[in-house]
């Protein structure tokens, strides 16, 4: 086992608690991704995983090494891409990079350097200034600093965030090889789809409590739905009996209807549901579908629990 988590908790000075107790064992080569809404605490779990905010109580173990007693050890294999964009304006891309590798003590090594800025399609921007790329460009810079000390378990908080929709799939790549290497990849992420395509295990976190951590292929069961939502020409008070199902909702305004399918399913109801809206004389002006967020999903789940 690479990273072993105990019991851990982090309470801010403010006396918030934003990580209430949360275990987790993460295997050599694996990919976990944790999702979770806005201030859910997974910045905080990571950061304190890392060994870069203390915890009010609990450990971590990263191969062995206990990251607040062998700090160095431990912060060796990690190697950290952070939510927020931290890089020296000025400085050129390659400098950056080279730089980050002097911090763990290792020798520069140019193949390697350009191994990585390829595989990140930065090469041709080694001799930019930070401050003259994109927001997606510098995303990927951070990237490259987190790989060029060749981490084991590299943690990724919300990698994609301002990167569009086809870096997003090469960078799915770039992850996809790392794991290839061997390498150990905890990340963070609002978005289910992309949980879906590249973690082995999916943790779901709100509160600063995990609520489970499961292989990818049973929670997509669990939560991969779908939304349809239909507007309608006239304004509706109610909906028609055949149409009051438990996932069959009437917006406010009465202009649309949603309706919540699961995808795994063979039979998604949707033929019903839209034969069911013409029998009962109710004309369409429009049709779209739409993959539930997790904060929806979210939304939905804890809407549900109070009613
Ligand atoms: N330095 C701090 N002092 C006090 N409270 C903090 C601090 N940092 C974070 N928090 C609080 O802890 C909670 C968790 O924040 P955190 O950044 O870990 O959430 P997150 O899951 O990463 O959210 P996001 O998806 O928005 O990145 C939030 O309520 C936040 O306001
Ligand atoms: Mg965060």
């Amino acid at each position: 086992m690479l990273l072993q988590v105990n019991e851990l908790r982090k309470t801010y000075a403010t006396g918030f608690e934003a990580v209430k107790g949360i275990s987790l064992q993460v295997n050599k080569g694996e990919i976990v991704a944790l999702l979770g809404p806005n201030g859910a605490g997974k910045t905080t779990l990571i950061s304190t995983i890392c060994g870069i905010t203390n915890p009010s109580s609990g450990s971590v173990f990263i191969d062995g090494y206990e990251i607040s007693k062998n700090f160095r050890d431990a912060r060796k294999l990690i190697g950290l891409v952070p939510q927020d964009i931290t890089l020296e304006p000025f400085e050129k891309v390659l400098n950056t990079i080279n730089f980050s590798r002097g911090l763990f003590g290792k020798k520069k090594d140019d193949a390697l350097t350009e191994k990585v800025l390829t595989k990140l399609s930065l090469w041709d921007k080694r001799d930019s200034r930070i401050m003259e790329l994109s927001g997606g460009m510098k995303r990927r810079v951070l990237i490259a600093k987190a790989l060029i000390h060749e981490p084991r378990l590299l943690f990724l908080d919300e990698p994609t965030a301002s990167v569009d929709v086809e870096l997003r799939q090469s960078m799915w790549d770039v992850v996809a090889d790392l794991k290839k290497d061997g390498v150990t990849i905890i990340l963070t992420t609002h978005y289910i789809e992309e949980a879906e395509a590249i973690a082995d295990r999916v943790g779901i976190i709100n509160k600063g409590e995990l609520l489970l951590i499961e292989e990818k292929a049973s929670l997509m069961q669990k939560f991969g739905q779908k939304i349809l939502k239909v507007e309608l020409q006239k304004k509706l008070k109610q909906l028609p009996k055949e149409l009051s199902e438990k996932n069959v909702k009437l917006s406010d305004d009465g202009l649309s209807i949603t309706y919540i399918y699961d995808t795994k399913q063979k039979k998604t109801g949707i033929t019903k549901l839209l034969s069911n809206l013409s029998n009962s004389g109710i004309n369409l002006r429009d049709i779209q579908t739409d993959q539930s967020s997790l904060e929806e999903i979210f939304v939905n789940l804890v809407r549900e629990k109070v009613e």
